[in-house]
């Protein structure tokens, strides 16, 4: 079945949801699954990617069987459209979309059309829903990483908050520093759902410093484990039905925590192109390891990542010694200022995003404050230099991946020089990282 024309063009990206967890079996799919039907159902645009690669996948709970999925886009077969499938109150899906990783391995031409194809197509819903397949490989990692909100499904087996723990430690590690949703699925009730939600946040905060956001709980229902055998997901029972209401509920919870996060820029297809291209400059990021020959420079990509590494690390002892975050600060800044393209200035909101800057005194955040407008004006405007990034990459020439990939920095840069003097170290660097609205 082909895709029905879109109703309008959406001026504004749409909101991303990646609906994860460590482990496998948790209720992933039938939670992404009716999300997405419960959100298409309130006359949202909703597009499911189904980044699965189980068997029990979305299209199959719906009772639809794809001929066609992103590898067919991916090998030059059909349009991105073709293989999308259209299913109650308009839900449309991609099937396969966990493909989009093999992006990765394409030339830089043909992953630009599929990427090009993706970007079009996202900026034409409302809500992109990702369901991701358990684990911890690079591909799930990614498809976490490209939305704004990552929604951890867990339940109150043990062993799926140890595996949700490892995730979000995995996660963080290779620089993810948003804070992600728990929803607590297959539930007794609201009191069981809050105390699992507790001790895996007891223990986000004891070993990873951050606290998680408690997206809510779905309880363990007979009719939802019925609706999967019989392909007629419980978002389509009337909505006074508590099976169905539960996921309405979610939806408003996913609404109001949608509007504590400030608007990504970038979409789901930008986050691949920008790792298409860090990749085959540096094929670390969020996944594969760094080759290393042992007579090589180091890139400063990779001299900057080493540089936060040592930053975290200093900043993890306590009582914290001023001369090595002083000489482990210089060391950063001279880096950063040598270079700025758009993956290091990630790189320093990453990093920067990460730290406990509200232990920090406040005459060391006004000292920080100073480096970091020194290097605001280190920033030149992407505009001075087209010819030199035309060379670099022909294909920025188009307006669409000109905002890709300069967009931050504009943003960046902006937002460096328009703050205030006065302004807190903490604001600063909230308003920097794009989490000053998120954190609480
Ligand atoms: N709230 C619930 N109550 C009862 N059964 C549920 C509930 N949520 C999910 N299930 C059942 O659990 C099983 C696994 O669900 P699902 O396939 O959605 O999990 P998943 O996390 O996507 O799994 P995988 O990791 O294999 O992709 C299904 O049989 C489903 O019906
Ligand atoms: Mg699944």
């Amino acid at each position: 079945m082909n895709a029905r024309e879109p109703v309008k063009h959406n001026p504004n990206q749409p909101r991303t949801i990646a609906i994860a967890g460590g482990k496998g079996g948790v209720g992933k799919t039938s939670v992404a699954l009716n999300l997405a039907l419960t959100l298409a159902r309130q006359d949202n645009r909703v597009l499911l990617l189904d980044g699965d690669t189980d068997l029990a996948n979305v299209s199959i709970m719906v009772g639809l069987y794809p001929r066609k999925t992103l590898a067919n886009v991916m090998a030059g077969e059909c349009r991105l459209e073709d293989v999308i499938l259209e299913t109650d109150y308009g839900l449309h899906i991609v099937p396969g979309a966990s493909g989009v990783q093999e992006c990765m391995d394409m030339g830089p031409t043909e992953s630009l059309r599929i990427l090009r194809a993706l970007y079009n197509l996202e900026n034409r819903y409302d809500y992109v829903i990702t369901d991701t397949a358990a684990g911890l490989q690079a591909a799930g990692l990614h498809m976490i990483a490209a939305t704004e909100l990552a929604c951890m499904v867990v339940t109150p087996d043990p062993a799926s908050l140890t595996d949700a723990f490892s995730l979000i430690k995995v996660l963080r590690r290779r620089g993810y520093n948003r804070i992600p949703s728990i929803l607590v699925n297959m539930a007794q009730g609201a009191s069981q759902a809050r105390s699992v939600f507790q001790r895996l946040d007891a223990a986000a905060q004891r070993h990873l410093g951050i606290s998680l956001h408690y997206m809510g709980g779905i309880w363990r229902d007979e009719t939802l484990r019925q609706s999967v055998l019989n392909q007629k997901p419980v978002a389509l029972l009337p909505v006074s039905d508590p099976s169905c209401r539960q996921f309405h509920t979610l939806a408003d919870m996913l609404d109001v925590r949608l509007s504590q996060l400030p608007r990504r820029k970038a979409g789901i297809a930008a986050y691949w192109h920008k790792v298409s291209k860090r990749e085959s400059a540096n094929p670390k990021a969020l996944g594969k390891p760094e080759p290393q020959t042992g007579n090589e420079t180091p890139s400063l990509k990779h001299r900057c990542l080493k540089a936060v590494d040592e930053i975290e690390a200093v900043f993890s002892e306590a009582p914290i010694d001023p001369l090595l975050r002083y000489e482990a600060f210089t060391r950063l800044f001279a880096l950063l200022g040598s270079t700025l393209d758009s993956d290091v200035i990630e790189i320093i909101q990453t990093g920067l995003g990460a730290f406990q800057w509200e232990n920090l005194s406040p005459e060391r955040k006004s000292h920080l404050a100073i480096h970091l407008r020194d290097l605001a004006d280190q920033i030149s405007p992407p505009a001075q230099e087209p010819q030199s990034r035309e060379l670099i990459h022909p294909v920025l020439r188009e307006p669409f991946y000109d905002r890709i990939s300069f967009g931050e920095q504009d943003r960046l840069v902006r937002v460096l020089k328009e703050q205030p003097a006065d302004i807190s170290l903490d604001q600063l660097l909230r308003s920097l990282s794009g989490n000053d609205q998120g954190r609480s």
